[in-house]
């Protein structure tokens, strides 16, 4: 079968992976450097033309733990701010961030979109023209239409999931539930079979380890488990390529391209580490907060419960409420203007979807969950070319785990101690002990 005739290439893309790492240990330690040479030539704490300066600092451990008063300043500031000791401006304001989403020819995600500048030959780290094409081909695999035929797998593992988690009164939500929905049903669109998805989620979370690069002791280790895992993900897709079981999922489908000269193996193995990075964590995110809020707001609980028909809107609310990317970097390419502010060309950029999805101007009474609130034109997904290709998906997910909810339980209870994860891009809990009462 003519799918099979072209493996991944094994070498090509096992170098890659090494260079990339390597790349990045460059940038990561050339980044320090400038940011110390940037805070010595900033010490006369001249504020860069017309943004703010600001204390702000989206790495502080108590901005992670609890964001939202450090928003409510930024928001009732101008739309840029600049932070000396980070060498970064910040973007706050809904406008402002949906605009700089936008303007992808002035700022590039090519330098990455972490705090730590990364050159990865993802889509979602590609800019024009190679992203148009990258993105062309993966688009019919992600449209509301093409996802149908997974809805009946996602329904069923819904059910399964929360019928387990109702059982076992005080269970961590998030193991239960929140981290088996994606990682399933990722492995299952991509054609895993069910026994090699333990490995599957073994590999993501040494990969997302590797893209959450900070300086630090432990980076040599940290980097030895990314590229452990990035080979060993090389190793098991070429494998399953060859042998032709990969061919119903949605990797199958870009293969399918790949013989049709339009997608290179090397992008096909980067394409299915982006929907483990991408899709996994972001989505336990959206479940893990959604369980919370419903348990802090019985009031709205018990209004979906009687206007089931509200499921879409709420899943809608809650990405806006509690959004899973609180914000993303992008690279000036030139000076750049946003509003009052002149972003100097090389400077690092910070959008931040979570403070423009709490912007009062933009969304009455921000800091309130209101199911009946039409959410639409929230950034939870991103704007512009690097618009969430998953988001289809990620909301059947949100929609099927709530619809689910709603006709079992009568109350959501958070019934223990509880804890929110420490990266500072990706917002959700890390442990949830809750009783669903039937
Ligand atoms: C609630 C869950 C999710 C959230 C909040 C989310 C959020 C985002 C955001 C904000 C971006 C834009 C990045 C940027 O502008 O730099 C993005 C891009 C992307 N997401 Fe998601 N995502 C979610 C789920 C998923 C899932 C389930 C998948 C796939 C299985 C996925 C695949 C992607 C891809 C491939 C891109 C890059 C698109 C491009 O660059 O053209 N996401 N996502």
């Amino acid at each position: 079968m003519s799918n099979q005739g072209k493996p991944l290439q094994d070498a090509t893309a096992v170098d890659k992976a090494r260079n990339v790492l390597t790349t990045t240990a460059d940038i990561a330690v050339t980044n320090a450097r400038a940011t110390v040479a940037a805070r010595r030539a900033r010490r006369g704490g001249r504020a860069p033309s017309g943004a703010d300066l600001t204390a702000y600092d989206p790495l502080d451990p108590a901005v992670i733990a609890d964001p939202y008063p450090a928003y409510r300043r930024l928001l009732d500031g101008g739309p840029v701010a600049y932070n000396p000791r980070r060498d970064l401006y910040v973007v706050s304001h809904y406008e402002a961030v949906r605009a700089a989403a936008r303007a992808d020819g002035a700022l590039s995600s090519a330098q990455g979109i972490t705090r730590t500048r990364v050159n990865l030959p993802l889509l979602i780290t590609t800019d024009r023209p190679d992203h148009t094409r990258l993105r062309r081909l993966a688009l019919p695999a992600f449209t509301r239409p093409s996802l149908q035929r997974w809805h009946p797998v996602i329904d069923g593992l819904a059910a399964d999931l929360v019928a387990d988690l109702a059982a076992a009164p005080g269970a961590d939500a998030v193991s239960r539930l929140a981290v088996p929905m994606p990682v399933r049903i990722i492995a299952h669109i991509l054609g895993v079979p069910p026994e090699d998805q333990d490995d599957f989620r073994r590999w993501s979370d040494g990969i997302i380890e590797g893209f959450q690069l900070e300086l630090g002791r432990d980076l040599p280790a940290r980097f030895a488990r990314t590229v452990t895992a990035l080979l060993r993900l090389n190793g098991y897709l070429q494998r399953q390529i060859r042998s032709g079981r990969l061919m119903d999922g949605v990797l199958g489908d870009l293969h399918g391209t790949n013989e049709e000269g339009g997608i290179t193996g090397e992008e096909l193995f980067w394409f299915a580490v982006l929907l483990l990075v991408a899709g996994n964590e972001t989505t336990t995110n959206l479940l893990s907060t959604m369980l919370l809020t419903l348990s802090r707001d019985p009031e709205q609980y018990e209004l979906l419960r009687e206007r089931p028909e509200l499921v879409p809107s709420a899943i809608e609310e809650q990405l806006r409420y509690s959004s899973p990317i609180q914000g993303f970097y992008r690279t000036a390419v030139a000076d750049h203007q946003i509003g009052p502010a002149t972003i100097p060309a090389g400077s690092r950029v910070l959008l931040l979807f979570g403070a423009a999805n709490r912007d009062p101007r933009q969304f009455p009474d921000p800091d309130a969950f209101d199911v009946q609130r039409d959410a639409a034109g929230h950034l939870a997904f991103g704007s512009g070319i690097h618009l969430c290709l998953g988001a289809h998906l990620a909301r059947a997910e949100g929609q099927a785990v709530l619809r689910e909810l709603i006709d079992r339980v009568s109350r959501v209870e958070v019934t223990g101690p509880y804890a929110w994860n420490t990266n500072s891009a990706l917002r959700g809990l890390s442990r949830l002990p809750v009783t669903l009462t039937s």
